[in-house]
């Protein structure tokens, strides 16, 4: 399932940015070499960076 159609970013792909540091949209841009076009993903990818990055920050404290 594609997360931004605009960029054909998949949501395994989106994971994965976000398993190799992405706390922002942007940086999952960034690591797949390309930009924000329409915007319509980013609240999409701002919710899985939310509910996966999270957890993680607590365990660490
Ligand atoms: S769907 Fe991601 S920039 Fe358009």
């Amino acid at each position: 399932m594609f997360v931004c159609n605009c960029n054909g970013i998949r949501e395994r792909c989106v994971q994965a940015a976000i398993s190799r540091g992405a706390r922002q949209p942007c940086e999952i841009f960034h690591q797949h070499r390309c930009k924000a076009q329409c915007g319509r993903c980013v609240e999409d990818m701002q919710a899985m960076i939310d509910s996966l990055a999270r957890p993680l920050y607590q365990t660490q404290c």
